[in-house]
């Protein structure tokens, strides 16, 4: 009886004993693994991937002047009409027009820029700024210049009416390249130039503002030049979740494009 008791006794400490060394190890790899992913993710330069339900949508306004996240479009025109950036600088890069007031975009955006056209520049990715920001009056005779060729219907697909541009935010740059390739057109998404921006300029916190196939929710044309600064966090989501427009990411799809 004593003999049987210690028996079990001692089956029941060994048994303790296994379950305490499994759940150690366990313990021990788990810890291990998750403290080891960051700086994987660092070495390696890849992006943490943000999960969409712990991404905070509202913390910048998607309404109000110098906001990182304002939409600018025919729907949320520009306003006050007559706004413009405080703190516009020249990037610190090639400039297609040296001396014109369309080379200058918002300091927080030129300061990416610089670091993205760097980086595209040890690539041998050539890039230059076409276009920053343009003032209500500038976008009034670029805007005029389109409809002179393609008449107003024609003008609404390619050129923002003066009031409803994101060049007047100082955050939109077009960018082209140093050989002058495909300049303000479609082929420039087949330029590695094009091409490398899709790949890369989410890194920097810029977007293709006008993607292909989504005129109906932008209410333009295809624009592969036309990049928009939002800041690397919100690219990076969206790249992450696969969403390509502001309007989708923010719910903010027009029912129909004013025109
Ligand atoms: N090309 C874009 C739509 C603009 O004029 O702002
Ligand atoms: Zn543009």
């Amino acid at each position: 009886m004593i003999a049987s008791l210690e028996y079990n006794n001692g089956m029941k400490k060994s048994i303790f004993a296994i379950f305490v060394v499994f759940g150690f190890t366990a313990f021990v790899l788990l810890f291990t693994k998750n403290a080891s992913a960051p700086s994987d993710n660092l070495i390696k330069n890849t992006p943490v991937k943000s999960s969409s339900s712990t991404f905070d949508k509202q913390k910048y306004s998607l309404d109000t002047p110098d906001s990182l996240w304002w939409i600018v479009n025919k729907e949320h025109p520009i306003n006050p009409i007559t706004y413009a950036p405080s703190d516009l600088i020249v990037p610190n890069i090639g400039l297609r027009s040296p001396n014109s007031s369309e080379s200058r975009i918002r300091q927080e955006a030129a300061t990416s820029l610089e670091n993205m056209v760097k980086t595209a520049k040890s690539q041998d990715i050539n890039l230059l700024l076409v276009s920053g920001y343009r003032s209500y009056q500038l976008q009034v005779s670029v805007y005029n210049g389109y409809v002179q060729k393609l008449g107003q219907s024609g003008a609404d697909k390619v050129s923002a009416r003066p009031g409803t541009s994101e060049h007047q935010t100082g955050m939109a740059a077009d960018l082209g390249t140093t050989s002058n390739q495909c300049e303000l057109d479609v082929c420039f998404a087949n330029l590695p130039e094009g091409k490398w921006l899709v790949e890369n300029a989410y890194r920097y916190g810029f977007i293709v503002r006008y993607p292909e196939g989504k005129n109906k929710i932008t209410g333009y044309d295809f624009e592969p030049w036309h990049f928009r600064y939002v800041g690397i966090e919100l690219a990076t989501e969206m790249h992450n979740q696969n969403i390509q427009t502001l309007e989708e990411f923010f719910n903010a799809i027009p029912d129909h494009q004013p025109y």
